[in-house]
């Protein structure tokens, strides 16, 4: 496994857990930690013993409160674009990735966090958590994402809202508008990810993939039902389909690999 200057990664169970390890600057997304998340999600990803991820954020405090603010000093139109390209990227790869990526989130997900958490499959909140999209208040807008995420996540009225207030919302809010799966205690934050990661492990790992290709297909428009039948197709090709229907047919638990 490589090692990471602002990360820290570690395996339990088949679960890569990613940790952003960063705490005395709340856990802020420099440069170099967006392109080392990047880098750890696609080692995960290329790892026959990791069947699924966590990512989180180091300390009591903060998943992560940000980009970092510091970076953003004197960037020029084109810098600032490059930064959010970039970013958009590596957040891409994470919803992209066949694998589930589940965002633990356990104190803020501010701005970049909040985006970052949005990137993964499933988010699950510690009741302390925070999210919010204050980018407005440094006179700039969301960069990693938010404004179409978010959008998706919880519509466009509530989304443009929060985007152009900077209001924070808490857990339990974020839980009522759909912006999280579930918000359990700090203390049962790793066991409900872990918990979830556990049940879809039972799953046919290609077909666990193929529903998130065919999710992340949905646009409004028939591309979706299109990306659809080829992935449905595409199951037809793998061994996982023939376990699954010879367990059915002998009545016992599948046995995936
Ligand atoms: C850099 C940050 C940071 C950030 C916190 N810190 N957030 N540094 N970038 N986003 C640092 C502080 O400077 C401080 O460092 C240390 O972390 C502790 O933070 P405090 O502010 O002292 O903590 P507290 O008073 O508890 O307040 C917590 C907080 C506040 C409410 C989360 O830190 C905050 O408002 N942070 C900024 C949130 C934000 O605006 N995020 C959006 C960023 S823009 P020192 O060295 O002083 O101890 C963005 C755009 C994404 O994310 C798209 C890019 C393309």
């Amino acid at each position: 496994m490589n090692t990471y200057t602002n990360l820290k990664t570690g395996t339990a169970d088949g679960v890569r857990v990613i940790t952003i390890n960063r705490p005395d600057k709340l856990n802020a997304l420099n440069r170099q930690t967006v392109s080392e998340i990047g880098q750890a999600v696609k080692e995960a990803a290329g790892d026959t013993e990791v069947y699924g991820m966590i990512i989180t954020g180091e300390g009591p405090k903060a998943f992560a409160a940000g980009a970092d603010i510091k970076e953003f000093s004197g960037l020029t139109k084109e810098q600032g674009m490059e930064l959010s390209r970039a970013g958009q990227e590596v957040f891409q790869s994470i919803e992209d990735c066949p694998k589930p990526v589940i965002a633990a989130v356990n104190g803020f997900a501010l701005g970049g966090g909040c985006e970052l958490a949005m990137a993964c499959h499933i988010r699950i909140a510690s009741s302390n958590a925070f999210f919010g999209q204050p980018e407005v208040n440094l006179g700039i807008i969301p960069g990693y994402g938010g404004t179409q995420r978010l959008t998706r996540y919880i519509g466009k009225g509530k989304a443009l809202e929060l985007m152009i207030t900077a209001e924070r919302i808490n857990a339990q809010t974020a839980l009522q508008l759909g912006l999280v799966n579930y918000t359990v205690p700090p203390e049962m934050l790793m066991p409900k990810c872990m918990e979830l990661l556990q049940l879809i492990r039972t799953k046919s790992p290609f077909a666990v993939g193929g529903v998130i290709r065919a999710v992340n297909a949905c646009d409004g428009t028939p591309n979706g039902y299109k990306a659809e039948y080829a992935e449905f197709g595409k199951c037809f090709t793998a061994p996982d389909i023939h376990e699954g229907i010879n367990a059915f047919l002998e009545k016992r638990a599948p046995s995936f690999r």
